[in-house]
């Protein structure tokens, strides 16, 4: 048996070792032909509201991160219509080689233009333009904790022929709004520590704009509300799979883990950046589709989804 891993670093690889990741190998695309779905690839009412966002905001510089097979992208621009005709300009950062050729065929003559991370993509807009995402933080590689004996440990994950086996190791927390909640004795939580990283890495280039984000998560102490197990769960061919399943095969499904938007808010205002606006889903629709309903079907999604918008704090303004 390999020495143990912790889970974060199992989670990386699973999903993005170059030879083996499910993001960076097996995906083929998302939506009902894929593992999982997202809003964007069963219905365009999302990318409407991004669409009011992106003209009520006056948003001439768009960055879409993590396009997935590129539906929300060409939804969203079709729903801005005249709007596009004032100079927008649209790019992508996708992580995923086989998700960036199902994009590039999917987009192909919509002027856009792909990059590798935020970092380059603000550098040719020289750090002026405004950022939104569907459903990335979660794809982020994340750590998970238990509570045992009033500590909290780190779950780490020994890799063997036989199956994975868990073990809890003492660990340095990390920044997290989860720690300053009470939780029972075996409760396990997660924190997108990665994400964190990731956002530390390109604010120093972001000075001008807004950025949305959306996902499916709550803030605390709502995230873990009758969830003792957490939220750490597998999708393959669109069965949802927790508990052992999650360490079973990797590379062959998703992983992924709700967001804690209270997180995502906090360690924006370490990086400057001021809160605009944040709620459930269904009260993004209300502000930038207003009198138009999520879709029949999707009224539990609207509120299991939240969005929160950020803001440049010093600079201001749209761009
Ligand atoms: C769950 S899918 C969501 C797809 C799409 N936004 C939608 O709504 O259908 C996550 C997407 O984020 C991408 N992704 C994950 N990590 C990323 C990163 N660090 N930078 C850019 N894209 C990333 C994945 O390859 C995938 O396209």
């Amino acid at each position: 048996m390999d020495a143990p891993l912790p889970f974060e670093r199992f989670m990386r690889d699973a999903l993005y070792h170059p030879q083996k990741g499910y993001y960076s190998r097996r995906i083929r695309g998302v939506g009902r032909r894929g593992d999982f779905s997202t809003w964007a690839t069963l219905d365009d009412s999302l990318a409407r509201a991004i669409a009011g966002w992106i003209r009520g905001r006056g948003i001439r510089r768009v960055i879409e991160v993590g396009a997935g097979d590129g539906s929300l992208a060409r939804a969203v621009l079709r729903h801005l219509g005249w709007w596009r005709r004032l100079g927008l300009r649209y790019h992508i950062v996708e992580v995923s080689a086989p998700l960036r050729e199902v994009q590039r065929k999917r987009l192909r003559g919509c002027g856009i233009v792909w990059h590798e991370s935020p970092r380059e993509a603000l550098r040719g807009f020289k750090g002026s333009a405004s950022i939104f995402s569907n459903e990335l933080p979660d794809a982020f590689p994340c750590r998970v904790f238990e509570k045992r004996g009033g500590e909290w440990l780190e779950l780490c994950v020994s890799p063997s022929a036989e199956g994975s086996v868990e073990t809890l190791q003492p660990c340095l927390l990390p920044e997290s709004t989860v720690f300053g909640h009470a939780f029972r004795e075996g409760c396990r939580v997660e924190v997108h520590e990665s994400y964190r990283r990731w956002l530390e890495e390109f604010a120093p280039e972001w000075t001008r704009g807004e950025m949305l984000t959306i996902d499916y998560g709550n803030t605390m102490p709502g995230l873990y509300h009758r969830r003792p197990a957490g939220t750490l769960r597998a999708y393959l061919a669109h069965q949802m799979l927790a508990g052992s399943a999650v360490f079973e095969a990797p590379g062959t499904r998703d992983l992924t883990a709700d967001v804690n938007f209270s997180d995502l808010e906090a360690w924006g205002v370490a990086l400057g950046w001021q809160t605009v606006s944040q709620g459930v889903l269904g009260e993004f629709f209300g502000a930038w589709t207003p009198g138009v309903r999520p879709p029949a079907g999707f009224e539990g999604a609207a509120t299991a989804f939240r969005f929160l918008e950020q803001r440049v704090a010093a600079a201001g303004g749209s761009c």
